[in-house]
């Protein structure tokens, strides 16, 4: 099963590809790798704010920036004369930069501006599914001020309260986690109100998460493997909220405890609402749309959209799609996607996130972190986000996920052995989750959704580990 791409997709015959990819994270090194290792050739410059070890090794020309200057990064794509933009995290595309290189006439891979508020606004996104019959909406309301606030919370029972805009992930908060009473919700929603002058209230949802990445060109649709994150800081899911931990998929590309019918409503709800974008926003989607959806006892639901790669899920997939990242992000970004047949090897992976002892508190910036190269190879993958090389030629954490290690098995509990042998190797002020992937973990999910879902509770180990 490898990634095929069929002669029809243009190819620069006369030179290399000049691609400028921009990121700072794990989700932005896999990509490296995958354009990397690529048959299409390329000159890779790759634009960060800090000397991640990972990207400055894959990159012709490596440039520092803020991935939230506009200016800077319009900048740099003309200098780097780019025929193609690729954008690893949310920041760039929130500040306008994929309209920016379509100004310039450059292809980019990652959604403009206004298509990319189905992650920067959460009521816009509840709402576009109701305007246009989606289903996965768990019941939910915008409020811009504090009138019906308490009787909504009050009518809902058990509540999630999310600020409407980026977050990173940390500032959701849910009733019977972080939130204690309605007076904590309320308390939460108005200090929202008060800060962003809006705040989203949803029903708190019972299930188990996953994850659903969609490449498409507006047209066309590339459904990867699904993968599940970790959120909790601490092992058995406990802990305050991060941006992600770590995450798993399984060889089948679905996960032990859905069933086909839950992967077919979330390839749907992902088809739709691109369908639904494009409609209503006048252009293409052209990039990744991340479907962050639970398995619940009523079928499966939305938690959230982001218009990028999954970060870590991103290092679950790509290192799957052998043959032409390249190609198929240079497809996809000038609307071709249809013309590349694309196939994901049936192997398993978990990649864990190597953090400060800190983390997500601030803390472990400096901090000198090492990690054993001698046990890498295809099958163990590592790649680097918040650490830098510094003028010592030591690499010093930057205070957020520092590393991540990816196994890649022929099942789930391989793949696990790998990413824990990387992981556990790390010398440094670093701690990571010991329980992702493992056969325990696994079969817990599975317990969890089918006694929500009324199923006999299945005592042998999951058919996917
Ligand atoms: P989000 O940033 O919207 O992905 O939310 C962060 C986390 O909060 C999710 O990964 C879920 O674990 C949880 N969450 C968000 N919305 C809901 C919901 N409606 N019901 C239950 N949990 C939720
Ligand atoms: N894994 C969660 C995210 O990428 O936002």
């Amino acid at each position: 099963m490898q990634l095929e791409i069929q002669s029809t997709v243009p190819m620069m015959t006369d030179r290399p590809l000049r691609v400028l990819l921009f990121g700072k994270d794990g989700r932005t090194d896999a990509i490296a790798e995958g354009i990397r290792s690529s048959a299409m050739s390329c000159e890779l410059s790759i634009c960060a704010p800090f000397a991640s070890p990972g990207l400055a090794a894959k990159a012709d020309h490596f440039a520092s920036a803020s991935l939230t200057d506009l200016e800077a990064m319009v900048r740099l794509t003309r200098q780097s004369r780019a025929d193609l933009v690729v954008v690893g995290p949310e920041d760039p595309l929130a500040a306008g930069l994929s309209d920016a290189v379509a100004a310039l006439g450059v292809a980019c891979f990652g959604p403009t501006q206004e298509l990319a508020r189905v992650e920067t606004s959460k009521s816009w996104t509840r709402s576009l599914l109701d305007r246009h019959g989606i289903d996965g909406n768990p019941r939910h309301q915008a409020f811009r001020h504090a009138r019906g606030l308490w009787e909504y919370l009050n009518e809902l029972g058990a509540v999630v309260v999310k600020p409407d805009g980026l977050t990173g992930g940390k500032g959701v908060k849910v009733q019977g986690e972080q939130l204690a009473s309605h007076e904590e919700a309320l308390a939460y929603g108005l200090a929202l109100l008060e800060a962003d002058g809006s705040v989203v209230i949803e029903e708190r949802l019972d299930g188990e998460e996953f994850s659903l990445q969609t490449i498409t060109d507006g047209e066309a649709f590339v459904h990867c493997p699904i993968a599940q994150d970790h959120k909790r800081a601490f092992e058995g899911d406990t802990g305050p909220n991060t941006g992600g931990m770590g995450s798993y998929s399984c060889p089948d590309g679905s996960l032990p405890f859905l069933s086909d019918a839950d992967v077919s409503a979330a390839r749907l709800i992902n088809e739709a609402v691109v369908h639904s974008l494009g409609r209503e926003v006048g252009q293409p989607y052209r990039g990744v749309l991340y479907g962050g959806f639970m398995a619940t006892a009523g079928g499966v639901a939305l938690i959230e959209y982001n218009a990028r790669f999954g970060d870590p899920e991103a290092m679950n997939v790509l290192p799957l799609m052998s043959g032409g990242l390249l190609e198929l992000l240079w497809a996809t970004a000038q609307g071709r996607l249809g013309a590349v047949d694309v196939a994901f090897s049936p192997r398993a992976t978990v990649c864990k996130y190597v953090v400060p002892d800190a983390y997500p508190d601030e803390g472990g910036a400096g901090a000198p972190i090492a990690t054993d190269e001698s046990l890498l190879g295809p099958d163990l993958r590592c790649y680097w986000a918040s650490a830098e090389l510094a003028d010592d030629l030591t690499v010093r954490m930057t205070g957020s996920r520092a590393v991540a290690f990816v196994g890649i098995g022929s099942t789930t509990a391989e793949a696990e052995r790998l990413a824990e042998r990387g992981a556990s190797s790390v010398v440094g002020a670093v701690r990571h989750r010991r329980d992702i992937g493992t056969s325990g973990a696994l079969a817990r999910r599975v317990d969890h959704l089918a006694r929500l879902r009324g199923a006999p509770s299945p005592t042998a180990a999951p058919r996917h580990a």
